[in-house]
């Protein structure tokens, strides 16, 4: 297939795709070519991927056990797609590999092509099971694209005209930095959780079908509420009727450091849990899994995803899950995340634009404001060190309602040396945008 030149490919995407279809950088990159953390452009530059793809690189590009088996199944001719009308082993080894890592009662799945589906799956089972409608969501909140999904969404910029958004509600947002009680982590009474009970009985009838949460809070800039805000929100959901629904698209694959669901890892009595991103290192795959309760309230019905459980994705995310236990990656995630997160730490004394690092294992936020006082968005600013990063080689994503959260989530296999070469090229870029000001 013939190369296509950046201008070349501007021009098409134009004309021919949404005008939603936007692109990191002034000068959109072109990526060619991958390699473990490292990902090259159609001139041969050469970058470290500290977004892994968009929060979807587990095990690393092209992880040679993955690119194995994906040839000798096409060099046997193994069947490439088939649905779930068909028996497959595939789908059943990714199940069984999940059901390592969660607790007894969540242990029926149903694979999807995306995390937004996997959402949707969550939520229609929860109004089935309880017969109710009304879904709590946060504030700031993403949970994806789809009508559903996006009727849970907390962002403005993310929602469109005319778009239906009915039996939702929107609960505050649990952001320590910007507690919306005014209140200090040290000292708050976790106003945020009561807020979620108060929501429901002023704008419900008193019963819900679900609450939804993100136990890392992506889109939104990586808000990393307390494991408390968790017991007390579950607590509340239930005392409501509703199921508790924990998006872990972003946090799932074992990214956060200490399981390969931070619900686990954070005890989060959840009833449903859905995870896509990292679950397919790459591949286009998503999953739910719920209580046998709510899976069985679904019996008698037609439900169906033609490429949900496809052969080649589910046999990717079954060998990106044991190649995260063969290689310990969860535990590299926690140490090398908290070398990190203590090098992001430490440049906050010299760079006064870095307002917050927060997150948890190899899931980075740095919130950048104008003035460590007002806390004013520096989202400008935050564009501009992305670029000035990339320049060095060094790719960073973005996020917060605002657009000032650098975000920082490579592959699990990241190193201390390429940690210390993220931070020494964050440090020299902020120094650059300081003398420019
Ligand atoms: C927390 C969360 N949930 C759901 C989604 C939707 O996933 P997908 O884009 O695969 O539909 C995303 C995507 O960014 C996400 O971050």
């Amino acid at each position: 297939m013939k190369k296509l030149s950046n201008d070349d490919i501007a021009h098409q995407r134009k004309k021919h795709f949404l005008p939603t279809a936007g692109h990191y950088h002034e000068h959109p990159l072109q990526l060619v070519k991958a390699q473990g953390a490292l990902v090259w452009d159609e001139q041969g530059k050469e970058y470290l991927d500290a977004i892994g793809g968009i929060v979807c690189i587990s095990v690393g590009h092209h992880h040679p056990k993955i690119k194995k088996t994906m040839i000798e199944m096409l060099e046997n001719d193994e069947i490439q797609h088939t649905s779930t009308l068909y028996f497959n082993r595939h789908p059943v080894r990714l199940a069984e590999n999940l059901l390592r890592h969660l607790p007894d009662h969540l242990s029926r799945f149903h694979f999807t092509n995306s995390g937004s589906e996997a959402n949707e799956t969550a939520l229609m089972a929860a109004r089935n099971a309880t017969g109710e409608t009304m879904v709590v969501n946060l504030r700031h909140s993403y949970h994806g694209g789809t009508a559903g999904t996006l009727a849970n969404c907390g962002h403005h910029t993310w929602k469109f005209r005319a778009q239906p958004v009915t039996n939702v509600t929107s609960a505050m947002e649990p952001y320590c930095y910007r507690c919306p009680f005014g209140q200090k982590p040290e000292s708050c009474a976790l106003e945020c959780a009561a807020n979620v009970e108060a929501t429901i009985q002023t704008t419900t009838h008193g019963k819900i079908a679900a609450l939804i949460a993100e136990p890392v809070m992506g889109v939104g800039g990586f808000i990393t509420p307390p494991k408390e805000y968790f017991e007390e929100i579950v607590k509340i959901t239930h005392r409501y009727g509703g199921k508790f629904i924990s998006d872990e698209v972003q946090t799932g694959s074992g990214r956060t450091g200490g399981a390969l669901f931070l619900s686990t890892e954070l005890e989060i009595k959840a009833d449903a849990i859905t995870t896509a991103k990292g679950l397919g290192n790459g591949a286009a795959i998503g999953a739910v899994v719920m209580s046998s309760e709510m899976a069985e309230s679904l019996a008698g019905k037609m439900f169906f995803n033609t490429f949900g459980s496809d052969p080649y994705q589910t046999m990717q995310a079954a060998l990106t899950i044991e190649i995260i236990e063969e290689e310990n990656l969860i535990e590299n995630a926690r140490v090398v995340g908290a070398y990190l997160m203590d090098g992001l730490k430490q440049l906050m004394r010299s760079h006064p634009l870095m307002g917050e690092v927060r997150g948890r294992g190899l899931l980075i936020g740095i919130e950048l404001v104008k003035d460590p006082v007002t806390k004013e968005h520096a989202t400008q600013e935050t564009l501009a060190l992305m670029d000035l990063c990339r320049d060095k080689g060094l790719l960073l994503g973005k996020g917060g309602l605002k657009g000032n959260v650098i975000r920082i989530a490579p592959p699990l296999t990241l190193n201390q040396k390429q940690a210390d070469f993220i931070l020494q090229t964050i440090d020299r870029s902020l120094s650059e945008l300081g003398k420019k000001q």
